[in-house]
């Protein structure tokens, strides 16, 4: 029977995939369009071999997973990265010279949760997709989507900060956005890979409760709320079982409770075991990295290869495992550009430009300022710019997420292009950065001797830089007014990839002192002029109680991305109000954070998450302790009062409105933030939690309403012994304000 088949599609192959068929799908995923894939796809596996199937289920190279050539299923193509479209590798490791793969290079993902603004995750997706789309790409792999459970991690700049729920809606947004482009989002990396340290073998001890009160719900609203088609697993383990095939996050969580029916891709080397990758819900290994010669790779070698294929051959595990699996992959590309026309996409267009600019503008937080700021351009003759930051390019370091950017304004050029021949600017590089292998957390193997060789002569460095530092100050000395540009970077020039590092991939930070001697240099320069505004760069906080309180104005930029400095010259000089607000706490030292004082970070061979559903302002609210600058803090060049705090209540549903009102002389934006406090919890609970927020543009003197729906899931939390959600009965109060410690509206309900 099969072999008739067989010769009906030989001859007839092309009809299942001709353009028109593929094409009379129509952009997107109308249910339509789906039920008609369903009966597709069965007829498809029904003809296929067990080695084609098998042929799906792994890399074809380093960014694509197999096709089957017989039967026009084309291979899936992915493409890094979570802010940008990652250089064209083509088949190979390495990126490809002299092609035209200049992309969009949007602010990091904190930038963009920084944003609270639901509208610009849309936005930033659709942008995503359209470039993906253009580069002839199936799969993006973004959101990053990971808790920030300490600010040491490296890869927090790709990451959307300490808060699930916030989180969640800057990547549901993100998702629909780049997938309406019909190229698939996928959600990373599931889950709980909250470090780089060892992050190939760590194996973190976690409790369920913490797993589904913290690190699940972002993965959760992306599959429940944002029809995500795909998810990539992490490296690392959890309770002792290797994350991209764990039974119970794979099996009985994602595909089981949240019904997820799309496709889980390893991370790339991510899988360990052909047995458990077959049973516990890997449908596709990727990872280059596992080939003895990059440039020569064999993928029959792979887990879910010839392996594979034995263990089913020899009946130990059954054919309907891997059946599932080619099901969900085929499923992704009907949905995608793989095997359905969406259309044209686009590269490096002024649209797309215009979005990094407003999330940009957007993202960038103003934690200080005694008034200092916005400076006004007319009062200033000589503007001194100092520090490396203000000069360095970000776009191609940080790692997988690096990107090609068309351009990339610093601060320097938008400051320099915003006050125009009116202001003389002179600029110092005020420091250099260098590489001192005692900052980073411990570097193994031939990366760490490659990097040695690189390593400059730390005193030689030192020493470089107090000439520097004196150019600067003498600069400061005869400015009218000083910008400093510091803080972190990603990983140096002449490191290898990732290699000898801060805000980047396989690295983590060894604590938030300040680097390079800025400490001292932003000391000196307030000494030398009291007009001095800080801007820092990174992906975290830094150490700030030795130069913060002679600090007139400080700004934090993250990683603004390719118009940064453009965005940032807007804000400095008040053409732009700043609304940003911290998706993070900032406490001063990184021992103050409950992964490090209840916790462990990072563990040796385990990992305790001790400190439980106590991260960020959870912990730091709940145990009163000191913070320079809570979660979802940030200032404003005008002022906002909050008023008319009004519950309607529908059993378990509180609909929650207030009055924001700009008591203040000029434009600007406020996010309402309500949190639920449950005073009569039978368990130990947060002393509060994000549960809704809105962002509100308002003109000077205008008022408006914000709404928030909370329901069952606002209320409720993960039983520690039942291990279900459970929604108690009783009082439960509404809290309203602008960070997680400026609550100016509370109301009770019994629910
Ligand atoms: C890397 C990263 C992952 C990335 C993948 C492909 O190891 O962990 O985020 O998408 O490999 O580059």
């Amino acid at each position: 029977m099969r072999n008739v088949l067989f010769m009906l599609v030989a001859i007839t192959g092309s009809v299942l995939f001709s353009s028109c068929d593929a094409g009379n799908e129509g952009a997107g995923t109308s249910p339509a369009a789906n039920e008609v894939s369903e009966a597709k796809i069965d007829s498809l596996i029904a003809l296929m071999t067990l080695e084609e199937k098998i042929g799906m289920l792994h890399a074809s190279s380093s960014f694509t997973s197999g096709g089957v050539p017989r039967l026009n299923i084309p291979e899936l193509v992915f493409s890094d990265g979570p802010h940008g479209v990652r250089h064209e590798h083509g088949r190979g490791w390495h990126a490809l010279e002299g092609y035209d793969d200049r992309s969009t290079y949007l602010p990091v993902g904190i930038s963009l949760a920084s944003t609270w603004n639901q509208d610009f995750g849309y936005r930033y997706g659709e942008v995503l997709g359209n470039e993906a789309k253009e580069r002839g790409k199936n799969v993006l792999l973004g959101p990053g989507i990971n808790i920030l459970r300490s600010p040491l991690n490296g890869r927090n700049f790709e990451y959307m900060g300490e808060d699930p729920f916030l989180a969640g809606a800057m990547a549901v947004g993100y998702v629909r956005g780049l997938q309406a482009q019909g190229v698939a989002a996928n959600a990373k990396h599931y889950a709980a890979n909250n470090q780089e340290t060892d992050r190939h073998n760590i194996d973190v001890q976690i409790s369920k409760r913490a797993l589904h009160e913290i690190y699940f719900p972002a993965f959760r609203a992306v599959v429940k709320d944002g029809d995500i088609w795909s998810i990539m697993g992490a490296y690392n383990k959890i309770n002792g079982q290797y994350t991209t095939h764990h039974e119970y996050l794979n099996n009985v969580v994602l595909k089981g409770e949240w019904g997820f029916d799309g496709v889980v891709i390893s991370d790339w080397a991510s899988v360990k075991d052909t047995r458990e990758a077959l049973l516990f819900g890997t449908d596709i290994e990727m990872g280059t990295e596992l080939l003895r010669d990059f440039d020569n790779p064999v993928y029959e070698e792979f887990y879910m290869a010839r392996p594979a294929l034995e263990m089913i051959e020899s009946g130990e595990i059954d054919e309907s495992y891997v059946d599932d699996k080619v099901r969900r992959i085929l499923r992704l590309m009907y949905r995608t550009t793989a095997l359905t026309d969406h259309g044209p996409g686009q590269r490096n267009v002024e649209e797309h430009q215009q979005v990094a600019l407003e999330v940009a503008r957007e993202g960038i937080v103003l934690l200080k300022n005694d008034g200092l700021l916005p400076l006004e351009k007319n009062e200033i003759r000589t503007l001194a710019v100092i520090g490396h930051n203000a000069t360095r390019l970000f776009a191609e370091r940080g790692g997988s997420s690096q990107v090609p950017a068309l351009y990339e304004i610093t601060p320097l050029e938008g400051i320099m292009n915003l006050v125009g021949d009116d202001v003389e600017v002179v600029y110092a590089e005020g420091y250099e950065p260098y590489y001192d292998e005692s900052l980073f957390s411990d570097i193994r193997g031939d990366a760490a001797s490659q990097s040695r060789e690189n390593l400059r002569d730390v005193e030689l460095a030192r020493s470089a830089n107090e000439g520097l530092m004196q150019e600067a100050i003498e600069l400061a000395e005869r400015a009218d007014a000083v910008i400093f540009v510091g803080g972190w970077i990603h990983g140096h020039e002449g490191m290898p990839w990732g290699e000898g590092t801060y805000d980047a991939e396989a690295r983590d930070k060894l604590n938030l002192k300040l680097i390079f001697g800025q400490e001292e240099l932003i000391q000196r320069i307030n000494a030398a002029n009291e007009n001095t505004a800080v801007v820092l760069m990174g992906g975290s906080n830094v150490e700030m109680e030795n130069w913060l309180p002679d600090t007139r104005a400080y700004v934090h930029a993250w990683y603004p991305g390719m118009e940064g400095g453009r965005a940032l010259a807007e804000i400095l000089f008040g053409e732009v109000n700043p609304s940003g607000k911290l998706p993070m706490t900032f406490a001063n030292s990184h021992e103050d954070y409950p992964s490090h004082s209840i916790g462990e970070f990072p563990g040796e061979g385990t990992v305790d998450y001790a400190e439980g559903i106590y991260v960020g302002y959870r912990y730091f609210d709940t145990y009163e302790r000191d913070v320079f600058f809570p979660f979802g803090f940030g200032l404003s060049y005008t002022s906002f009062e909050f008023s008319d705090l009004n519950l309607s209540v529908d059993g378990s549903k509180v609909r929650v409105r207030a009055t924001v009102t700009n008591t203040g002389d000029r434009e600007g934006a406020e996010v309402a933030q309500v949190y639920v406090h449950a005073p009569d919890a039978s368990v130990d609970r947060p002393i509060r939690e994000l549960k809704g927020f809105q962002k509100v543009h308002l003109e000077a003197g205008e008022s408006k309403t914000i709404e928030v729906e909370l329901d069952e899931s606002s209320f409720s939390y993960y039983h520690p012994e039942e291990l279900r959600w459970v929604m108690e009965s009783g009082t439960y109060q509404i809290q309203v304000g602008n960070s997680s410690r400026d609550i100016f509206l509370t109301e009770n309900v019994d629910l």
